[in-house]
């Protein structure tokens, strides 16, 4: 076999064989096929697509190019969420502490910011101390003693999808269904759950743009899950607008803090409280909506979820300070206001170029290897709907001493849409995917 005939036969749309894919992926691994060809493949499958049955074989291929995690030792139903990346999206943080309290085991791998898009590993890593960099031993025993862990992929998990993410990330192949697919289970199933939810973002802010597209990869995700024996589901929701108030990395974890306190914007509590009830029902610890929602607002009333995820903290190294007399997040002192341009409704903030006005701030990188600062970001002081006077200030940017910060406010004050008509407030909760609607 050579790797230019098979990237020629995806180039004229060829079916290729779990073989030659297989041939391609160890290949790689091994440093056989060099990037230029594997960067002339994932461009010959982001135009030409692939078939359910290559998909498949992709990501086994990608899974076991390195190891699982076994956590059948652990009786409590294991089920995973995983977001495909928006701003603001600090879901995981709320969501796995709330899962656990409920009664599942949550391991969560999770990644790292890129581009406009927050990271959980990120987030979690602004609080002084933390670790998402855990060994077997230690991700069985948080899980058993606490129900959740948040861990970072380690270079023995999915190695394949390290390579490869970093490689589709300069050569324009992020957006193609089949790699998106093989790269998020590939890790997923190494980690050890029963089953997945899975939060697949359309809108400005995340890859796919448009609900359709964003559809057929939460179909492709909940389908080649199932082909490898485990139950998914997926919600497709909004991501227009950033989630929440705060956009950054320790200002988020506040925010998360506050909303297990009880404390929830309604777009947080929405897409919270979908994506805990499909778990809820994915590991058969209720079978309706309406018993979930009970479930979850008695775990955070009674404090339990907001206790596991202080436990965790300490359990993965962190310290709790920030956490402590409900301090919230302390604002640097390189701060600007965004100010609103003309009087009107707020119609809509655009979830990209706050996503990049943070990341300019020092929230994010713009290549891999760039340092995070984790106190910078943006915190919004209006939602979609409100009255807004032209002068009144719409959020703030803060970030370290040394940024400058006028490319981050010109995109941020661009972000806000004003009109004259009223807001008409929708669901961000776009559609639903589970198995059966795939037979
Ligand atoms: N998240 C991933 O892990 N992989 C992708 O390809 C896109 C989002």
């Amino acid at each position: 076999m050579r790797a230019v005939d098979l990237i020629i036969k995806k180039r004229e749309g060829t079916v290729l064989t779990k073989q030659e894919i297989e041939y391609l992926i160890f290949g790689y691994i091994q440093g056989d096929i060099p990037d230029y060809q594997m960067s002339s493949f994932c461009m010959a499958v982001y135009f030409n697509g692939m078939t359910t049955e290559e998909t498949h074989a992709l990501t086994s291929a990608m899974l076991y190019s390195g190891e699982q995690i076994n956590l059948s030792a652990l009786t409590k139903p294991k089920i995973d969420k995983h977001s495909t990346g928006g701003v603001g999206d600090k879901i995981s943080l709320i969501l796995a502490p709330i899962a656990a309290a409920c009664g599942l085991v949550v391991p969560m791998m999770c990644g790292r910011g890129l581009g406009h898009t927050g990271g959980t590993i990120d987030k979690m890593e602004a609080i002084p101390g933390y670790s998402t960099c855990l060994n077997r031993q230690q991700i069985e025993d948080i899980c058993s003693r606490i129900g959740f862990v948040i861990m970072g992929q380690t270079d023995t998990i999915a190695p394949a999808d390290k390579m490869l993410y970093a490689l589709r990330d300069v050569s324009g192949t992020v957006e193609s269904i089949p790699l998106i697919t093989a790269s998020i289970l590939s890790k997923k199933l190494a980690e050890g759950a029963d089953g997945f939810v899975f939060d697949v973002k359309a809108g400005v802010g995340a890859f796919m743009q448009d609900v359709a597209e964003a559809t057929s990869l939460a179909g492709s995700l909940v389908s080649t899950t199932a082909a490898f024996g485990k139950p998914a589901a997926a919600c497709i929701t909004d991501m227009n607008a950033p989630l929440g108030r705060m956009i950054g990395n320790r200002c988020e974890v506040a925010e998360a803090y506050e909303c297990l306190g009880g404390k929830m914007p309604d777009d947080i509590q929405e897409i919270t409280f979908s994506l805990v009830s499909e778990m809820l029902i994915l590991g058969n610890i209720t079978d309706t909506l309406e018993k979930s929602v009970k479930l979850i607002k008695e775990k955070i009333t009674d404090s339990t979820a907001r206790n596991l995820f202080l436990e965790n903290v300490r359990l993965q190294g962190g310290t709790c300070d920030m956490f402590l007399h409900d301090k919230g997040f302390t604002l640097p002192e390189n701060t600007v206001a965004i100010k609103a341009r003309k009087n009107g409704i707020l119609h809509g903030i655009h979830a990209c170029k706050i996503g990049i006005a943070s990341m300019l701030l020092g929230a994010g990188r713009t290549k891999k290897t760039d340092d995070i600062l984790p106190d910078a970001g943006v915190e919004l002081f209006v939602t979609r709907g409100d009255a807004v006077k032209a002068g009144d200030e719409l959020g703030i940017l803060f970030s370290a001493p040394h940024i400058r910060m006028d490319e981050a406010l010109l995109l941020a004050e661009e972000a806000f849409e004003i009109q004259d008509k009223p807001f008409v407030k929708k669901s961000l909760l776009l559609g639903k995917i589970d198995a059966h609607d795939l037979d």
